[in-house]
């Protein structure tokens, strides 16, 4: 099995279990929700839970499209194949970050640990669809393999709720920091690891593809 393949495979698994999980926490356990949701202290507004929640849920339903919706589009064999297919799936998932940045940007005001999170929430709100408009405007001008860096650049981005949870449980359970500073921490750090694991993936995937 080539490389590429084999990379593609370990992020349609790393993607589809990590739906799972985020489906199962907030859509049939709920309890997470309401524990991360306890840590919400010192807010400068009011939190209005029943409309966040609400909010919540979009966001949640829409990062999971988009992070399907990519990893469907990162298959050589139904661009291939499917060519119109790709392109109005990738549409989709242009629609899909752009809810989710929506939704995002509500949320984000009143973010776990305040102003120094919502703060790299709105980089990202800006940054992801930015990445991802470039991607587009790449293939428009039939730079293909342009294309292809940028939209890993702006797939990266759909793994920025697991990475944040993945370094708050190991900065938080592992070394004992404060819930909200772990939180900060892992919100700025994933940005960088997200971006850094992209460029990753551009030179050891995407070079390969060219040999
Ligand atoms: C695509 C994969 C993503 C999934 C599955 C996801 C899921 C979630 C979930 C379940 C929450 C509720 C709190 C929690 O349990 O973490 C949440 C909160 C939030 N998400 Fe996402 N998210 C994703 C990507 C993003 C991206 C790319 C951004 C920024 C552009 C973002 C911004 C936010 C913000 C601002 C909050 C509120 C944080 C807080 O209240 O402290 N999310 N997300």
């Amino acid at each position: 099995m080539t490389t590429s393949k084999k990379a593609y495979l370990l992020m349609v698994f790393a993607s589809a279990a990590f739906i799972v999980y985020v489906l199962y926490t907030n859509v049939i356990l709920d309890s997470p929700t309401a524990d991360f949701l306890s840590h919400k202290t010192n807010l400068k507004r009011a939190l209005q839970v029943h409309t966040w929640m609400k909010v919540m849920y979009v966001h949640v339903a829409f990062a999971c499209l988009s992070m399907i919706a990519g990893a469907v589009n990162f298959s050589a064999s139904i661009l291939k194949k499917h060519r119109k297919f790709h392109r109005l799936n990738g549409y989709f998932y242009l629609v899909s970050v752009l809810i989710v940045v929506l939704t995002s940007g509500y949320m984000a005001p009143y973010a776990t640990g305040g102003k120094a999170t919502s703060i790299p929430f709105n980089l990202l709100n800006i940054v992801w669809p930015a990445f991802t408009v470039i991607a587009i405007l790449k293939i428009k001008k039939k730079q293909l393999d342009l294309h292809r860096r940028w939209m890993a650049r702006s797939y990266a981005f759909v793994f920025t709720n697991l990475s944040i949870h993945a370094l708050t449980a190991l900065l938080h359970d592992g070394i004992g920091l404060a819930y909200t500073q772990s939180y900060t921490i892992s919100v700025y750090a994933s940005i960088v690891l997200l971006l850094l694991a992209a460029e990753a993936v551009n030179r050891v995937v995407l070079d390969n593809l060219k040999k």
